[in-house]
């Protein structure tokens, strides 16, 4: 058969890594076979190319496993010595990018366990008894996320954060609120940031929720069925950090609930990402001109030298599409599969880490990028006078003098009419003329169809009044802060 690489489409970053060696069956499991794997089956079947980016956990896991296994007799303190000694040069060959990944070796797991046994001999072989490349690839990925979890969800934090103090800066500054993209009522800018801020929030929320599913130790489910070896799973368990552990070990070795979990907060994530994105784009049009993206955001076009595009919210928005294509592949990955470990589930990396990748990347672009901002409050205030934005205020107005809000409406709605044929905002209107649609308006009308007037009467809980707004700014950094404090301690 031909040379595998030639036919895959996948991009593996770290294949530069991956000798290409000869096909022979790996000590490690080909004991039964009688002859070598085929060349292009070896490398299909292959995952070290993308998952020897776990090598740094296995190695972890590793060391936790040995160490319970002397504390349990099962091997001696010195085949333990010998063990750690070992797994520290792999890890620093690793670190210094001399290690030899072997693609005969298939995966991270084989590589690193074969190299040991090549360090240190005998007590090598001793590392994988009461274990199995299924809980321990379990274990791996489990450990990987939690460390991208407690990151992503600093990085969240530090995003929320700048959210928080732009809508304090901007807590009275004006825009037009919109509906159905028309514009509807006048509301704050900093109103408008904290929509957004709410929305990561309730991101982080789930995040969190997800690191306690994820956070659950399946080392001791060995290759399916459990192992004879009296392993202590408590002290492995305390070794690694993990919060809990499997229950039951046909489900340990076989779960991806936790990717899948982990892929559907970053598809919502990037999916809110997308909604700022558009509207930061919609913004920095010349038709809009709310807001100013620094030029280190954007980039120009090679032949239209007026032109300065966001680049970078579009490939946020972007973005998005892959991340939803990652959760497609993860939940069909594991559709329909017979329990326990199938070699599907070798699939899993790829999408994962690419969707960790994109997250991270995305949030950082995010984050500097609204750190940023400036704001433009004159074309806005422009854009808000445009739209009849009071309109609503002038029925609740009427509403005030006594009359049913239906009828209120319908006035309203003549007053518009004759503005948009004549010209001119409901506030440009005398006030006799404004009279001549219902006489119960008075002189008192001018407060109300103000857009300071309009954003102040809305000062509810969770309305868009300035005061409101700025104690909400404030609730939002004090939530970021107590998570920050909680990550901590
Ligand atoms: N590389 C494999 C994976 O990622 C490790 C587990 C393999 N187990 C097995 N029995 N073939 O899923």
């Amino acid at each position: 058969m031909a040379d595998p690489k030639d036919q895959s489409t996948q991009s593996a970053p770290a294949e530069a890594g991956a000798s290409n060696a000869a096909p022979s069956n790996p000590a490690l499991w080909g004991g039964r076979f009688t002859e070598a794997t085929d060349a292009f089956v070896q490398a299909f079947t292959a995952s070290v190319t993308f998952d020897q980016r776990l090598a740094s956990y296995d190695i972890q896991g590793s060391l936790a496993h040995a160490k319970m296994l002397a504390a349990q007799s099962i091997i001696t303190d010195e085949d333990y010595q010998a063990i750690v000694g070992g797994l520290s040069q792999i890890s620093a060959e690793i670190e210094r990018g001399e290690f030899q990944w072997s693609i005969a070796l298939e995966d991270v797991h084989m590589n690193i366990e074969s190299r040991l046994t090549q360090l240190i001999g005998a007590a090598g072989k001793k590392l994988h008894t009461g274990r199995s490349r299924n809980d321990q690839v379990a274990t791996d990925i489990r450990l990987f996320l939690r460390d991208e979890i407690d990151a992503i969800a600093s990085q969240l934090l530090e995003t929320i954060a700048v959210l928080g103090q732009l809508a304090d800066r901007e807590h009275a500054t004006i825009m037009p609120g919109f509906t159905h993209l028309q514009t509807a009522q006048p509301v704050t800018f900093g109103h408008h940031m904290l929509a957004w801020a709410e929305m990561l929030k309730r991101d982080y929320g789930r995040l969190i929720d997800s690191r306690a599913r994820c956070n659950s130790m399946p080392l001791g489910s060995a290759a399916l069925a459990g192992t004879p070896y009296p392993l202590d799973r408590q002290m492995t368990m305390s070794e690694l950090g993990f919060e809990t552990m499997s229950a039951n070990s046909l489900d340990a070795v076989s779960d991806r609930d936790f990717i899948i979990e982990f892929c559907s907060f970053a598809s919502v994530l990037m999916m809110h990402m997308s909604r700022f994105s558009e509207e930061l784009i919609l913004w920095t049009s010349a038709q809009f001109g709310f807001i100013n993206l620094p030029d280190k955001f954007c980039t120009g076009s090679s032949i239209m030298p007026q032109k300065k595009n966001p680049d970078v919210p579009e490939l946020l928005r972007g973005k998005t599409g892959r991340v939803y294509g990652h959760l497609m592949s993860v939940l069909t990955l594991m559709k329909s599969q017979p329990l326990a470990y199938n070699k599907d589930n070798q699939e899993d990396k790829e999408p994962l880490f690419d969707t960790v990748d994109t997250v991270r990347n995305s949030l950082t672009a995010f984050r500097d990028m609204m750190a940023a901002v400036t704001v433009n409050p004159p074309a806005m205030r422009q854009a808000v006078a445009r739209g009849f934005a009071t309109a609503t205020d002038l029925a609740d107005y009427l509403v005030g003098k006594g009359l049913p809000f239906r009828d209120a409406h319908e006035v309203v709605g003549k007053a518009v009419g004759w503005c948009v044929e004549h010209g001119g905002d409901l506030s440009d209107l005398p006030l006799e003329q404004l009279q001549a649609f219902h006489p119960s308006i008075t002189a008192d009308v001018s407060e109300v169809l103000t857009l300071e007037g309009s954003v102040n009467a809305r000062s509810l809980p969770g309305g868009t009044a300035p005061v409101r707004v700025a104690e909400a700014a404030k609730a939002t950094l004090a939530w970021v802060e107590e998570r920050r404090v909680g990550a901590r301690s």
